[in-house]
């Protein structure tokens, strides 16, 4: 079924200069970009953004760590996109995201992971509520 997700570029992403070759493989593989910004997120968009690791011991460092920098953020859509981006980014873990994936080829440890992927279709409608007013995200037809 036709869904959307979110995914974000994490700080560091465009430091490296490896931005482009990120969204290369998002649109090789037929996912549609329905919208994308460059933004710096702030303490409470971070928090709520993980609302669901707040009472885990990687919270503080992982909010502080995404407000530290500029991060792009998209929303993407297609078949399964859920999955589909998910199976792009290989396994949360670098140590154990394959290569070929975007963290297998990108990341080395759990907290500078490179892109955050939604887990559902329920939180990527969540997310993409919490970035992005309607009007910033464009559906049109593919082939023009
Ligand atoms: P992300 O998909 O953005 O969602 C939460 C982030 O927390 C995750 O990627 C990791 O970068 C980070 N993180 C740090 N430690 C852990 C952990 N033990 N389990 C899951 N995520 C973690």
């Amino acid at each position: 079924s036709y869904q959307r997700t979110f995914a974000m570029l994490k700080p560091g992403v465009l430091q490296r200069r490896i931005s482009g070759d990120i969204i290369s493989r998002i649109d090789r593989k037929g996912l549609k970009i329905l919208a994308l910004k460059m933004m710096v997120i702030d303490k409470p968009l971070a928090e709520r953004h993980y609302a669901e690791h707040q009472d885990k011991p990687f919270f503080t460092e992982l909010v502080s760590y995404m407000t530290s920098g500029p991060v792009l953020a998209m929303v993407l859509a297609g078949e399964h996109a859920v999955h589909q981006l998910r199976v792009l980014c290989g396994p949360t873990n670098p140590d154990q995201a394959p290569p070929g994936t975007i963290r297998g080829d990108f990341s080395e440890i759990m907290n500078r992971n490179v892109i955050h992927a939604s887990d559902s279709p329920e939180s990527a409608e969540r997310e993409i509520g919490l970035f992005f007013t309607d009007q910033e995200i464009h559906e049109y037809e593919d082939d023009n």
